[in-house]
């Protein structure tokens, strides 16, 4: 069972076995192979709990006992949109789940001359309005990102409700924030942490979640 500790945001259930993935991705002395391999697990637990809110059909099928099974069909076509470069991290895990998804990305940088988020890039599927969208980034820190992510799609005529903004660690400020602009936007995460530093990391958190993916 997930719990719905605010409006729309849904918080994986905190079994032993997640706070222990959290607890080796946490750790500054983890290595970085250990570091892909756990945040992976968590990942792939995002995604399946993103995917377990997307409509379904009844449907019957005939088993080889020659009984019928009462079951239900997946409905709905999804894609992914990872925000460059941390939620390119979180790509494998939705291919792993559904196959040959169709996968945009959007680039936002910090414009070092207003200090703001600023769209770079855009590249995403022709269809995605008619689409579930899972929106791919792993921090959701004061939420600036996501914020302009989110509004790239509902320009291009996705609905807020179907949206999925998956992460794998946020913050109070960061969820009111990010649902202040959007407030039907569905928020899957693994951790609420206590807030963030004056630097604008999460804390505890875990540093920099590209850096300890992709570098260091
Ligand atoms: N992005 C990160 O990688 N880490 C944070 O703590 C916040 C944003």
């Amino acid at each position: 069972m997930s719990t719905q500790p605010f409006k729309n945001v849904c918080l994986l259930p905190q079994t032993n076995q997640l706070t222990g993935l959290y607890t080796i991705i946490r750790d500054k002395n983890t290595t970085r192979p250990d570091f892909i391999f756990y945040a992976d697990r968590i990942i792939r637990l995002l995604v399946e709990e993103g995917l377990d809110h997307l409509p379904v059909v009844k449907k019957t099928v005939a088993t080889h006992t020659g009984e019928n099974y009462e079951g239900v069909g997946f409905q709905g076509n999804v894609c992914g949109v990872s925000i460059v470069r941390a939620g390119e991290s979180m790509e494998q895990g939705l291919r792993d789940c559904c196959r040959s998804v169709r996968i945009g990305k959007i680039l936002i940088q910090r414009d070092e001359e207003t200090a703001m988020p600023k769209l770079f890039y855009e590249k995403l599927p022709e269809d995605i309005a008619d689409r579930y969208v899972f929106l791919l980034d792993p921090m959701l820190a004061t939420g600036g990102s996501a914020i302009m992510a989110t509004d790239v799609l509902i320009k291009r005529g996705v609905k807020p409700e179907r949206i999925f903004f998956l992460n794998l660690i946020c913050c109070e400020e960061g969820i009111q924030n990010y649902h202040k602009a959007f407030p039907e936007v569905n928020i899957v995460t693994g951790c609420i942490d206590k807030g963030l530093n004056e630097q604008k990391y999460l804390v505890p958190g875990l540093g920099d979640f590209g850096d300890r993916y992709y570098c260091i």
